[in-house]
């Protein structure tokens, strides 16, 4: 069977890109350790107000931890409570989220702050935040009709502002 020269250094291109991928994929999975969120905290989604911590949402001071505050976040269509959310500038926070019905997403925009919301997981993010600022957070997993009216705010502020709202 004759093959076209041009034919042939197509397959070889084709092969070689599959061997790529393949190899990229394999080296940040095995030896990067990328991989999708596979949360390990589970929650009953039916009764998230009841269990803790969800059953205080908010921004929490806490001492003796790793971290300087906890957000404790409930998303339920079309809303996040706390519906704002307030820390210094600096400190080192943890999110802790899910969601009382269907998929939803937390991505604070301009940051690496983002992840998905799945009924029956909780979803953890620590980070820093250190630059002072107004970031709108947004819902980008399509939920429903009110998903583009989903969306909060977080508000980096300097610790003395923080002081004097308070
Ligand atoms: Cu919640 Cu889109």
């Amino acid at each position: 069977m004759h093959i076209h020269k041009y034919e042939k250094w197509w397959l070889t291109f084709g092969a070689a890109m599959l061997i790529a991928f393949l190899v990229i994929v394999g080296v940040s999975a095995f030896h990067g350790g990328t991989h999708p969120n596979n949360s390990k905290w589970t929650i009953n989604y039916e009764k998230v107000d009841e269990i803790a911590p969800f059953d205080n949402p908010g921004i929490h001071k806490v001492e003796g931890k790793d971290w300087d505050y906890e957000v404790v976040l409930v998303a339920s269509a079309f809303s996040y409570n706390p519906m704002e959310i307030e820390v210094p500038v600096g400190s080192k926070v943890r999110f802790i989220a899910t969601t009382k019905d269907v998929v939803h997403g937390f991505e604070v925009a301009g940051t690496n702050i983002n992840f998905m919301l799945e009924p029956g997981y909780v979803s953890e993010k620590i980070t820093t935040v250190d630059k002072a600022g107004e970031y709108v957070i947004v819902c980008n997993e399509y939920c429903g009709t009110g998903h583009a009216m989903m969306y909060s705010t977080l508000k980096v502020v300097d610790a003395d502002d923080n002081s004097n709202s308070h």
